[in-house]
């Protein structure tokens, strides 16, 4: 026993907070061996080598050789409520398993992370609102391979320093998948392949967002618009939280507080902005009988969970009473249309917000409490907060269409979401706008996903990078935090640099708390006012780039949302990219839109400068066009309060548009192309454009795709797919020194040179832009 070394060691004791005794771990033929170190986390209970277990037979060596991955490390286990698979792993280097708060990278320090769905303020080593048994794993030489454990019941995924990994779930069955790669761009590209890709986004849904709870009325929300418009600054959609509910109900308002709703959303509109509301999946069970058609059709359908007698189960959320929806059931989509498209008579809304769906319950289980089984107390429990799986939620027992609440539990989210993208695109014949805040694999394909109840403290603002890269990662690329926080209050400059973050969240919303001073922009001192909104245009300029991320990420299964080691997969190059920098594996302070824009955030206070991380190659500052050739290294760049730092890698022509107050106004306005060249003067970009809000754009063909390419003093636009886009002007980085002449489509045009950068302005375009000519001495 004591031969088999620490890092090796398979823990045969899970049970939390068991303290083990010789006895106790010599029952289940483990060895025991007390730690001396003091090393936290080293079972001292553990499996030995020659454990019984399964052999493999008739194994067929294929030419994909499992890098890295060896589960014979230790027993496997195939029993009811409980399976239990380890495995070696390549490296340290581990990615995904959401949803966690933690770094993007993983500690494989005896890190277990625990997966159930669970309503809960994000902490570090707790189960959170969504699951997702999946991890991208980095390799030697920058290969790298993921692993998907189909499994939607409550488990253990356990890390530790061998390096090895160990799954541990309490139903189902093993059913694995591997995905070799080998870049990590690939991985998920395959990972996608089986969940399925994301959808395409309703433009304005990348515009910005903002929310509250505790707006008191609707005149109170239309104020907040009003200012911020009258400001001038960007925003796309106005939300509201469960304070527009009449008494807390789903599909009602209250005809007092917020008696001008549909008018808001009437002027809404007319300012090309739209409207997203709160809904929660708790149904109120106490109303008289006859006033409130949700419940009692509901219950006359019996679309809601039963208790494992068979009777509606019920438990509270913020209306008291509740019965909780079985989505799982297809009639219980068809119910929930229909109150979706009752209520949208009332209020024309855009938008849906999902909450509460882990399902979260005040009380643990139900008003009855749960039986006493095996299903409720299995002989196994993972890490769940509280202890019990019923720990604010409804009881593991209750009985949905499609199985136990046991086994469905982490799908509700999921199902939930399915149904409301599916009631919005009926009602709406567009893309449906979801964001919910339950997860778990395939997602992507309905909804996005917000971070959470995170708080207004530095910290969090630093933990929202991880978790937007490692949702990236899991197929939900529309992924944001609430901007300046959620619980406590913000201060000025924590909002500002926050908005500048949030700015470049490919969700953007600022959300806030009910007894949380007000945040939103509108309410800042004029300096922090115009910072944000500078954020907030830039982000509006750089649209057509995210617009076209969030189409590879649909029809490619491409991140939007990068770490700095992901190399890209590019559509138009079929030179394979592997990382090859190890400092830039753990970085999560920073991050890349695409392959090529650089995102420095401040995330200290009193700050001015920053220090950001930059791998090999030439970097442009994005307003400037100084460059920096870096052999990859830590670089202090300025950052006064009003200034998020911007690089744009060499190569990269990145096409942008005049920033206006909606999206609406400018994605109307005509191109801007910036190009970063490499030495040698090439570069390339891309334009996915459409009406961006059809469904199946991409699918029908009804789209224009537009490749730019740099080469020897020429760019060139290929791959025009439709012609209805203009190109008024376009910047160059990097050209070493003045043209001599300028041609646009053969005819010669006005440029002005600085530095290593021109700027040439079209004047009059009536045509798409096919060519632009230097001529250099
Ligand atoms: C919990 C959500 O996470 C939060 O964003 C929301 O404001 C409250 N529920 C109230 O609806």
């Amino acid at each position: 026993c004591s031969a088999v070394p620490e890092p090796w060691r398979f823990d045969c004791y899970p049970e939390r907070g068991a303290i083990v005794s010789r006895d106790m771990c010599e029952s289940r033929n483990c060895c025991y061996v007390p730690q001396h170190t003091g090393q936290d986390g080293v079972p001292w209970c553990f499996y030995p080598p020659d454990y019984p277990s399964y052999s493999l037979v008739s194994v067929q060596p294929t030419p994909w050789a499992r890098r890295g991955l060896n589960t014979t490390v230790a027993p496997l286990f195939f029993a009811d409520q409980f399976l239990q698979l380890s495995s070696s792993l390549p490296s340290q280097y581990v990615y995904g398993l959401g949803e966690h708060r933690s770094t993007f990278q993983h500690d494989v320090q005896w890190n277990t992370l625990t997966m159930w769905a669970r309503d809960v303020p994000p902490t570090e080593k707790t189960n959170l609102y969504g699951v997702h048994p999946f991890y991208l794993a980095l390799e030697e030489g920058g290969h790298a391979h993921g692993f998907f454990l189909l499994n939607s019941n409550a488990m253990d995924v356990v890390l530790q320093p061998a390096p090895a990994v160990t799954w541990r779930t309490i139903g189902g069955i093993l059913d694995f998948y591997v995905f070799l790669g080998p870049e990590p761009a690939a991985v998920v590209q395959q990972y996608l392949e089986v969940v399925g890709r994301p959808a395409m986004p309703i433009y304005w849904a990348l515009g910005y967002h903002l929310c509250r709870w505790g707006y008191q009325t609707s005149n109170a929300t239309w104020e907040v618009v009003t200012s911020m418009r009258n400001y001038g600054i960007p925003q796309d959609v106005q939300w509201n939280d469960i304070d527009y509910m009449d008494k807390f109900l789903d599909f009602t308002y209250d005809p007092v507080h917020f008696d001008s709703l549909p008018e808001l959303v009437k002027d809404l509109h007319a300012h090309d902005q739209r409207y997203v509301m709160i809904l929660d999946p708790g149904i109120s069970s106490t109303q008289p009988q006859g006033e409130y058609w949700p419940y009692d059709e509901g219950l006359r359908r019996g679309v809601f969970i039963k208790d494992a007698h068979g009777n509606t189960l019920i438990g509270k959320v913020w209306p008291g009473l509740t019965a909780y929806p079985d989505f799982s059931d297809e009639a219980t989509h068809e119910w929930w249309f229909e109150n979706l498209q009752r209520f949208y008579k009332k209020v024309p809304f855009d938008g849906l917000w999902i909450d509460m769906n882990e399902p979260s319950n005040f009380l643990d289980g139900s008003t009855n409490g749960c039986p006493s089984n095996n299903i409720e107390d299995p002989p196994y429990t993972p890490g769940v907060l509280g202890g019990l799986l019923r720990s604010k939620t409804v009881c593991a027992s209750a009985q949905q269409k499609l199985s136990s609440h046991y086994n469905l539990h982490s799908l509700y989210g999921l199902h939930e979401a399915k149904a409301t993208a599916s009631a919005l695109t009926r009602l709406l014949g567009k893309r449906p706008f979801v964001i919910s805040r339950s997860s778990f694999p395939s997602q992507g394909q309905y909804s996005g996903h917000w971070l959470g109840d995170n708080r207004s403290q530095w910290k969090d603002m630093v933990a929202s990078i991880a978790g937007i890269l490692s949702f990236n990662v899991l197929g939900l690329p529309l992924v944001g935090a609430d901007i300046c926080g959620f619980s406590e209050q913000t201060d000025e400059e924590l909002c500002v640099r926050w908005s500048q973050l949030g700015a470049f969240y490919p969700f953007s919303r600022n959300h806030n708390a009910l007894d949380s001073k007000a945040q939103d922009p509108s309410v800042f001192s004029p300096s922090a006012r115009a910072a944000m909104r500078e954020a907030l245009l830039l982000r509006y300029s750089l649209y057509p780039l995210l617009y076209t991320l969030f189409h590879h990420a649909h029809a490619h299964g491409h991140t939007v949302a990068r770490p700095l080691f992901w190399m890209p997969l590019f559509t138009f190059s079929p030179r394979p990219q592997v990382p090859q920098d190890p400092l830039t594996y753990g970085i999560d302070r920073q991050f890349l839109w695409g392959r090529g824009l650089l995102v420095t955030p401040v995330l200290l206070p009193g700050a001015d400068s920053v220090e950001g991380y930059f791998p090999a190659g030439r970097w442009y500052d994005y307003y400037k066009g100084d460059s920096i050739i870096s052999l990859g290294k830590n670089i202090l760049l300025s950052a006064p309060l009003d200034k998020i730092n911007l690089h744009l890698r060499e190569g990269s022509i990145i096409p942008t548009q005049r920033p206006n107050l909606t999206l609406w106004v400018s994605s109307g306005q005509p191109l801007h192309l910036l190009t970063a060249l490499r030495e040698d003067g090439s570069a390339a970009g891309e334009l996915f454009w459409d009406d961006g809000e059809s469904l199946d754009t991409y699918e029908n063909l009804q789209y224009a795709y537009v490749l730019f390419t740099v080469e020897q003093s020429q760019v060139v636009q290929t791959h025009v797919e439709a012609s209805y886009i203009t190109v008024e002007s376009a910047s160059f980085y990097g050209v070493q020194s003045r043209p001599e002449q300028v041609q646009v489509n053969g005819q010669e045009a006005a440029f002005t040179y600085k530095d290593n950068k021109f700027i040439c302005s079209f004047l009059v375009f009536t045509q798409a832009l096919s060519h632009v000519n230097t001529t250099q001495t």
